[in-house]
């Protein structure tokens, strides 16, 4: 909507308007509600020796990733190669991708983003920095190689330890990378709902990457950081020294699951949905389903309407209410998403407001960037 025309900015006409006058669905966000969480998380980290390095992944929003920089976070962390183009070619000139970056498309784009920013990758063997390094080697630039190690989750990484060490031995060989540090995420543990229990599980997972950062570092290999955690655990494994970097995300928007874990953080995220049809007095339908916010995290709640629960949450572009309260035809709602991050990634812009009037609207830049 906003744009260019002649010369002049073009204001967004939503911009001023009540949000209970929007269409729908339209994903929203409250702009107080964020700027209270960016600035609680900056605060925590103000004096701790982590530096928060948010992950981009949660809403793929440049202007909100600048909000973030300018709180005092020190990069962006990425899950995608697309989103870290999109950030550089914005100006946003310090990422980490923390996932294995394969294929010789993906190696030489990677290379030649290298040539205008600082760009960290993980590995977690030797086949995957062999091709970075060469493809950084023709493009002439220099690709930082953090080796993922797995604490726990399951997911890529070589075991803790030796194995790491080998792996870092190789590297400092290769040309054109960098062996930069570890990666290491205890997302197994992120949806512990016990927060005692978390804090306990997640510092013992990640202590496991400082004791092999302490190995390498031992074999006389400069390790840079130790990058890792999450908005559920920043406060544990983020203050564990050795740790050198927080990846945390959703703190920035929040969700319906998030706020079980670390309801410090508000809810600045919502779906303004709208109730299509009353097809029985009890029954209430609402114009969205999951190709309007992602469900992978359970159901959705409706904000102001605790005690409404949403059965089931599988239509493409429904929602069923089966004890709805006497909403009428017409009437607009707040759906909070249980998954901020595959919400987002569903929306190419997000509407702002302050107090439930527009004031800005931000493009989502990185959405669909799956490759
Ligand atoms: C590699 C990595 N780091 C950090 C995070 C934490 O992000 P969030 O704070 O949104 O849970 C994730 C989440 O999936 C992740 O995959």
């Amino acid at each position: 909507m906003a744009g260019i025309d002649s010369g002049a900015e073009k204001i967004d006409s939503r911009i001023g308007q009540p949000i209970l006058e929007l269409d729908t669905p339209t994903l929203l966000l409250d702009r107080a509600a964020s700027d209270r969480n960016l600035a609680r998380m900056a605060a925590f980290f103000r004096d701790c020796p982590a530096k928060l390095r948010p992950h981009f992944k949660n809403h793929k929003c440049v202007t909100l990733a600048k909000r973030q920089l300018a709180a005092g976070a020190v990069g962006m962390t990425c899950a995608k190669l697309g989103e870290a183009e999109i950030l550089v070619d914005h100006g946003i000139n310090n990422v980490l991708i923390a996932n294995q970056i394969v294929g010789p498309i993906k190696t030489a784009r990677l290379a030649r983003l290298a040539q205008r920013a600082h760009v960290a990758v993980a590995v977690d063997h030797l086949e995957q920095a062999t091709a970075i390094s060469r493809a950084a080697t023709a493009a002439g630039s220099l690709v930082h190689l953090l080796i993922e190690v797995d604490i726990g989750m399951g997911r890529c990484g070589v075991a803790p330890g030796q194995p790491a060490l080998d792996l870092a031995r190789r590297l400092i060989d290769l040309p054109g990378v960098h062996f930069s540090g570890i990666q290491a995420y205890e997302g197994h543990l992120v949806n512990v709902l016990d927060r005692a229990d978390r804090v306990t599980r997640s510092r013992q997972a990640m202590q496991q990457a400082v004791d092999t950062r302490r190995l390498i570092e031992a074999a006389g290999i400069p390790v840079g950081c130790i990058s890792g955690c999450s908005s559920a655990t920043y406060d544990s494994t983020g203050t564990l020294p050795g740790v050198d970097e927080v990846q945390a995300g959703t703190y920035a928007t929040m969700d319906r699951q998030y706020h079980r874990l670390a309801p410090e953080f508000d809810i600045a995220l919502s779906v303004l949905v709208r109730v299509i049809s009353r097809p029985n007095p009890g029954k209430a339908v609402l114009d969205l389903g999951v190709k309007g916010a992602g469900g992978e995290f359970g159901v959705p709640a409706i904000r102001d309407f605790p005690d409404v629960e949403i059965p089931f949450f599988l239509a493409e572009e429904h929602t069923v209410v089966q004890n709805a309260p006497d909403w009428r035809i017409g009437q607009v709602l707040h759906l909070i998403p249980s998954h901020a991050c595959t919400t987002c990634n569903l929306y190419r812009e997000i509407v702002v407001h302050d107090q439930g009037v527009v004031v800005e609207v931000w493009p989502i830049e990185a959405s669909g960037r799956l490759s």
